[in-house]
């Protein structure tokens, strides 16, 4: 693994054979997009309860043809779970596959051991019941399994779905949030085929992963919505293993940012773009026209970010000939605190390289950071080759402090807890730490291209006591 640090002249020859979808403009959009079932829970003793069983099934994105999938109640993706601030939920997650998974709640601030790593496995045939009380702001949130070297590969056959936080200040402004109508979850992945109806795309030379040529959204191949109203909201997630977008319409409109990975922005931010890396979130307000058609696009990322040039279609907007009049957008969404690093307990620095952190790689039974709980720390990250990287932190929502010095993007100006790293550039974070601490279980941060992920590029941390020693254990059976 370490020699592909040295191989950024092989990576580029590999950039140029990667699967591109259809350019922008050539998609015929012939299937309605696939809305997620809203998950039943039951209240169980004052606690909300579900239930996620994990299955292989077959799914037919094409005429003609059936693909092996993965599924989580069903036989692609999972339902979308709804939870209120302050509410305690349980999730009772049956693993019914032939192998070990696990179920990562991303973006959700829980206890470590309820955090669904690599240090929770379940096996198969056996149910895991995590149980946390959700405190946090309303946010789109997702799940999606966490195995140790296996994450790429259940998330790309088809184990991922939306976890949606609501509070009391979101439900009090006028935004569209009517579930399937209005409040719509996009969840985009790229896939490619072989003429059985097989997922295919090896990883072999690429450097950051299978890149494929169709774009899924919800699981819909070539996808339309029809809009009944004025305006929409559209709860983006990138949900691809390695692929990066920049989310723009096809007309170039503008529409309103209103929220990032973990919740609303203090005020909407009106955009024509936003990028996203694998495991971000956006959320957007767009306004149409009767009668009209718009479409949803990916154009180049930033080249920075090494992730491919293309632009093309993901999902077109079908607007009706009469529309269910919308509210106005409200000038302010949410308070967000002042992003004060004055009293930070610890600064640390983290370079993404190769596939490794700090030059080191994942190892289970190594604790990378001790962090005291209810403390905040600033970490800087920078990529330094030029590889496509992100960073993730599990269990807190950070914010962005500055990017080589200068104040965040709008983009970057609320909640997050996932970000892109263009090559070279410098993000200051300011992450907290609260609530939780556990000696024994560590929580994960790393890069969120899966197949790096799964080649080591993680790290762990502890969140313990303040004058606690950390005590960490290995998940079982894991011996290296
Ligand atoms: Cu979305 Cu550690 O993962
Ligand atoms: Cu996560
Ligand atoms: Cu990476």
């Amino acid at each position: 693994v370490i020699v592909m640090i040295a191989a950024g002249a092989i990576w580029f020859g590999a950039n140029s054979a990667r699967a591109t979808p259809p350019a922008a403009g050539e998609l015929t959009f012939d299937r309605p997009l696939h809305i997620p079932d809203l998950a039943p829970s039951t209240i169980e003793d004052g606690v909300r309860v579900f239930e996620l069983d994990a299955a292989e099934g077959r799914t037919s994105f094409l005429p003609g043809s059936e693909t092996p999938t993965l599924g989580y109640n069903g036989s692609y993706l999972g339902p979308t779970l709804v939870a209120s601030r302050g509410e305690d939920v349980r999730v009772e997650v049956t693993n019914g596959l032939a192998e070990s998974t696990t179920v990562h709640w991303h973006g959700m601030h829980l206890p470590a051991a309820m955090d669904g790593g690599p240090h929770t496995p379940i096996a198969a045939g056996a149910t895991w019941q995590p149980e946390w009380t959700v405190d946090q702001p309303a946010a789109s949130l997702w799940y999606h399994p966490h195995l140790h070297g296996r994450t790429r590969e259940q998330v790309d056959a088809g184990l991922a779905g939306m976890f949606l936080i609501k509070d009391e200040e979101e439900a009090a402004l006028p935004l569209p949030r009517e579930y399937g109508v209005d409040d719509i979850p996009v969840i985009v992945q790229d896939r490619s085929f072989s003429a059985d109806g097989a997922f295919s795309g090896s990883i072999g030379m690429q450097f950051d992963g299978v890149l494929g040529d169709t774009i899924l959204v919800n699981g819909t191949v070539a996808p339309y919505l029809d809009v009944t109203t004025e305006h929409v909201r559209l709860r983006l997630l990138n949900g691809s293993s390695a692929r990066m977008y920049d989310f723009t319409f096809a007309d170039g409109r503008e529409f309103a940012l209103i929220g990032t990975d973990g919740g609303l922005l203090e005020a909407p931010a009106v955009s024509t773009s936003v990028p996203l890396s694998p495991g971000e979130r956006a959320e957007i307000v767009v306004a149409v026209s009767p009668g009209e058609r718009v479409v949803l696009q990916s154009q180049a990322p930033d080249p920075a970010l090494h992730a491919g040039d293309a632009s093309f279609d993901v999902l077109e907007l079908r607007a009706a000939a009469s529309l269910t009049p919308s509210p106005g957008l409200p000038a302010t969404l949410a308070d967000l605190p002042e992003a004060d690093e004055s009293d930070a307990a610890a600064r640390r620095a983290f370079e993404m390289s190769g596939h490794s952190i700090n030059d080191r790689q994942m190892d289970l039974g190594r604790a990378d950071v001790v962090a005291t709980v209810d403390t905040s720390e600033v970490w800087t990250v920078r990529n330094s080759n030029p590889l496509p990287h992100s960073f993730h932190v599990h269990d807190t929502q950070f914010r962005v402090l500055d990017v080589d010095g200068e104040a965040p993007p709008a983009r970057l100006s609320g909640w997050k807890d996932t970000i892109a790293l263009e090559q070279g550039r410098e993000y200051r974070l300011l992450v907290r730490f609260e609530d939780y601490a556990d000696p024994t279980t560590p929580y994960m941060y790393h890069c969120h291209l899966l197949w790096h992920e799964d080649q080591g590029m993680m790290g762990q941390f502890l969140v313990v006591e303040p004058g606690h020693e950390p005590d960490l254990r290995r998940p079982e059976g894991d011996s290296d």
